[in-house]
């Protein structure tokens, strides 16, 4: 549906999101036409820059982060004419009313948004001083980067004070998985084809496989990460969302509430793991020295310049549904820093043939497969069983269905944050979490948290560059089944 004109506003408008994504995604979708001529990007933070200042820091931004060839001088130009700059004190008293002169001078009609690019401590108290300073009108949203709380208590106070100054329908929680190419296919592959939903169930499907694995670090964000750890980091957000939209029922139709309420159901029917399950089903890892894509690398601890930590950076779960369409099905999730590359997929696998008429010299019957890969080289591959071409006698082979959308589509994949931003300015939620699907991803995650802490049980070693501990493998391998080793 066509864009509104708006205003977006950036608050931490120069720190690292905003450089790394935000404005390159809005830049791109100016160049694609999707912006329209009048609205403004303003970015806001403590300190002074004019917004001259502004331009240069948004340009330098651009150059450094996307494609060279997608750099078009007059596309830049126009874009960096869009941008303004306002300093203000987020909790104090300077630079607001110069914000409300700026947005004021726009007309009331517009859209805006308010994108807090900023500490999450501060979510709260500023969405507090949007409403006193007189700057929410009923286009208003206000979008909030995770973490949105450090648990389920944290959680819902946090959603409680943006709800005293803003609806919920005008509060957009980022999650960025959601906005990934592959994950909304996942929406139609499931919901456009007659052919997988019949099987989507536990008399077909035998297990599934979430992999969310990183090869960097700490990447200097130890003070946040250290307190967090991968639990908090991935699983409770990226990793639930993805299993929610693999586990749902066909929701009745693509509305946000739809989709969340479906969503909401599968986070609610989580089998909860606490002190008496989590050894058996959940595995902590940290890395260790070892090597990387790039060479050498060194161990947490010497990231972290610390003697002891016991975060983790690598999660493995069994987790399980407690319904009909899934009981008896495992999800085993995994994600870990420092892992030997990045690779993302959702692997379904599908339970054996029921009678095998093929003898020996046939070969090896597998289950089949349907690989989602998200990141990187996104697409799908179904792996099937096949007679293999030419050979004399039945002979079987694995073929897979390859659908790499760079190669067979040639067009430049978009950056999750371009889609969400813009369904920001359209006002569709579909993509962002809702207010209960968080706390509910919060309930199950927190007993997972008391427990390793009540039985403790601390995080593993691994060497960096190897698939995370032992442990995560006896996780699967005890089940009779194996991690599927990303392409
Ligand atoms: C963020 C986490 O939400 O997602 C980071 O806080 C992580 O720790 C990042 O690196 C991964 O995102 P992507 O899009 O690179 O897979």
């Amino acid at each position: 549906s066509r864009v509104e004109l708006f205003d977006c506003v950036i608050f931490g408008g120069g720190g690292d999101l905003a450089e790394r994504k935000l404005l390159p995604a809005l830049y791109y979708r100016d160049r694609d036409g999707q912006i329209p001529a009048g609205s403004r990007i303003v970015g806001v933070s403590r300190t002074e820059r004019s917004d001259e200042d502004y331009r240069i820091f948004a340009q330098k931004a651009i150059e450094l982060h996307v494609d060279a060839a997608d750099v078009e001088p007059e596309a830049l130009a126009r874009f960096l004419s869009r941008l303004h700059y306002r300093s203000v004190d987020a909790l104090g008293d300077s630079g607001w009313e110069e914000l409300k002169v700026l947005l004021d001078d726009g007309g009331k009609d517009r859209v805006r948004a308010f994108y807090l690019a900023v500490g999450p401590t501060i979510f709260g108290p500023l969405a507090a001083k949007l409403k006193a300073e007189g700057l929410v009108h009923d286009k208003t949203r206000l979008v909030i980067e995770k973490p949105v709380g450090r648990d389920l208590q944290s959680a819902q106070q946090l959603n409680a004070d943006i709800a005293r100054h803003f609806r919920e329908d005008q509060v957009f929680r980022i999650d960025h998985y959601l906005g990934k190419e592959t994950v909304q296919n996942l929406m139609a592959l499931r919901f456009a084809n007659v052919l997988y939903e019949p099987v989507w169930n536990h008399s077909f499907i035998d297990h599934v496989q979430i992999t969310v694995a990183e090869s960097v670090g700490l990447e200097g964000r130890a003070g946040y990460y250290d307190k967090a750890g991968a639990l908090r980091d991935m699983v409770q957000n990226h990793l639930l969302q993805l299993l929610a939209l693999v586990a749902l029922e066909p929701p009745s139709t693509l509305k946000a509430d739809a989709i969340r309420d479906e969503k909401l159901k599968v986070l609610r029917a989580l089998k909860p793991i606490d002190a008496r399950n989590a050894f058996q089903v959940t595995v902590r890892g940290q890395y260790q020295a070892g090597a990387s894509e790039s060479g050498a690398v060194k161990g947490y601890l010497d990231d972290l310049g610390e003697r002891s930590s016991d975060t983790e950076t690598f999660v493995a779960i069994k987790a399980e549904i407690n319904n009909w369409r899934w009981a008896g099905v495992p999800f085993y999730l995994r994600t870990g820093k420092r892992l030997p590359r990045r690779a993302s997929e959702i692997v379904v696998t599908f339970r054996p043939v029921p009678f095998l008429i093929f003898g020996d010299s046939a070969g090896p019957v597998s289950q089949n497969r349907l690989v989602l890969r998200l990141q990187p080289g996104e697409g799908v591959k179904q792996w099937l069983m096949i007679k293999n071409p030419g050979s004399g006698g039945m002979r079987l082979r694995q073929v897979a269905l390859d659908m790499t959308f760079a190669e067979a589509f040639n067009i430049r994949q978009p950056d999750a944050y371009e889609r969400l931003l813009m369904d920001v300015i359209r006002g569709d939620q579909a993509l962002f979490m809702r207010r209960d699907e968080v706390e509910a991803a919060w309930e199950w995650v927190d007993p997972i948290l008391r427990a390793w802490k009540d039985i403790e049980q601390k995080p593993q070693g691994y060497a960096s560059g190897t698939w995370g501990p032992s442990r995560a493998i006896a996780l699967i391998e005890r089940d009779g089944r194996t991690w599927h080793e990303p392409e």
